[in-house]
């Protein structure tokens, strides 16, 4: 007998949706749009190679819902249905194989590096600690108008993602975006509605998703991938979250992913994880955990799992109803088909590192190393798990150093 029994059992949402097993694809932004921000090529290439991989779900890398808000230079922004046709490419590159396919739809805020959008956004204008000041510009408080429009931004894309043909969508309200800083008493300063109290500063993930439901209606999946924490001291915390998930629960959001952490502290990527923690894969195991005992909202836990006993435990232990994985599929887009063959190959994924302190101890390379394998993929070319992080580095500031110089131009 395969010991993949609980892994390839089928799953259906609240609203009936059926997912084919509970191996979910977690978001890699790709990086990978045309200088216009649309699917091309590379991306389907990409996804059918994740659809034909075996994943039940599918969730894109972040798409953004406004063209003067990226969060890099080349991510997908879908705000109007002027290419609605490459985006049903896309989608039906990605649905293939049964492959339950979402778009994950998010505004970046203030977490935008220096030189890719002309203005940055944010609930209040705090800056980020001093450290990470070199990286991201100063950014400036939303007036009302300005929360009300992105709101609607949120849903005019859910709806959009629903008439390209793309399954479901992910809100992404974790890793220090915009939904996350109004979400967090550090970098949420307001005075009004918006701010204060947690009941206020999740204010706009709940009008959020109420928008996107009035317009996409409740067959449609709407998920959304949530911190356990922001790892700040007097930060979003753990109480906080478990609140907003119950509310979103209550709200009927049919899937929930929960990940950590931000860019000032990255450990959604393992940084700074503890050995007990490692010992059990999962980085916010304990968290699902807790969660789990106490309601029955659908869970994706993300972030660690690399082996097939580690995912099978998780899952038999109740921890989780999902098994999030990403940076296995950057290297392996059949992963989900290896398991199901219990055919797993020991992944040599151990952190990126060059040897310069003032890059590794962010998570900057890290993401860039696997964007890397994703254009790899995307380009028809095999994957490289041997590829030197130094050389990925000197590529990175190669490629973004010119991106950024165009988009100045712009
Ligand atoms: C290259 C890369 C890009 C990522 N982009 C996103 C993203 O667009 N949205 C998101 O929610 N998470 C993003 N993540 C985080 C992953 O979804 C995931 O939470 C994290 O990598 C931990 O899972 P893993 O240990 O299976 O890699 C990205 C991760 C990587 C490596």
């Amino acid at each position: 007998m395969s010991s993949t029994t609980l892994l390839s059992e089928p799953m259906e949402l609240s609203n009936k949706v059926k997912i084919k097993n509970r191996i979910f694809k977690s978001a890699m932004s790709e990086g990978l749009s045309t200088k216009n921000h649309l699917p091309n090529d590379q991306l389907l290439r990409l996804y059918k190679a994740w659809a034909e991989g075996g994943a039940g779900l599918v969730v894109t890398g972040n798409v953004m819902v406004d063209r003067r808000a990226l969060g890099e230079p080349r991510n997908v922004v879908l705000e109007d249905d002027n290419n609605l046709s490459l985006f049903k490419k896309w989608a039906n590159a990605g649905t293939k194989n049964n492959t339950q396919l979402w778009m994950q739809i998010n505004h970046p805020g203030k977490q935008v590096f220096k030189g890719v959008v002309k203005e940055a956004v944010a609930p209040s204008a705090v800056p980020f600690e001093s450290k990470l000041q070199r990286f991201f510009p100063l950014c400036r408080a939303l007036t009302v108008l300005e929360i009300r429009e992105i709101i609607n931004r949120f849903a005019q894309t859910a709806l959009l993602a629903k008439r390209a043909g793309f399954t479901g969508v992910q809100i992404h309200a974790a890793h220090g975006y915009l939904i996350s800083q109004f979400l967090s008493p550090i970098h949420n300063k307001r005075m009004d509605e918006w701010g204060g109290p947690i009941e206020n500063r999740f204010r706009f993930l709940s009008e959020i998703y109420l928008t996107m439901r009035e317009k996409v209606g409740d067959d449609f999946p709407i998920g959304v991938k949530i911190n356990s924490s922001d790892f700040s001291k007097a930060g979003f915390s753990e109480e906080e979250s478990q609140f907003v998930i119950e509310k979103l629960d209550n709200l009927g959001v049919n899937l929930i992913e929960i990940s950590g952490g931000t860019y000032e502290k990255p450990e959604m990527t393992g940084k700074n994880v503890k050995a007990s923690t490692m010992k059990r894969e999962a980085y916010f195991m304990d968290y699902a955990e807790k969660l789990k005992k106490k309601s029955n909202v659908p869970l994706v836990l993300t972030g660690g799992f690399r082996t097939l006993e580690g995912m099978e435990h998780a899952l038999h232990e109740n921890a989780t109803d999902m098994i999030g994985l990403a940076r296995p599929m950057a290297i392996y887009p059949n992963f989900p088909n290896l398991l199901m063959e219990n055919d797993v190959p020991t992944l040599g994924i151990s952190p990126v590192k060059t040897g310069l302190s003032f890059i590794d101890d962010r998570a900057m390379l890290e993401l860039t190393w696997y964007s890397q394998q994703l254009e790899r993929i995307a380009k028809g070319k095999a994957t490289k798990p041997s590829f030197s992080p130094l050389l990925s580095l000197f590529l990175t500031l190669a490629k973004n150093g010119k991106e950024v110089f165009q988009q100045r131009r712009a």
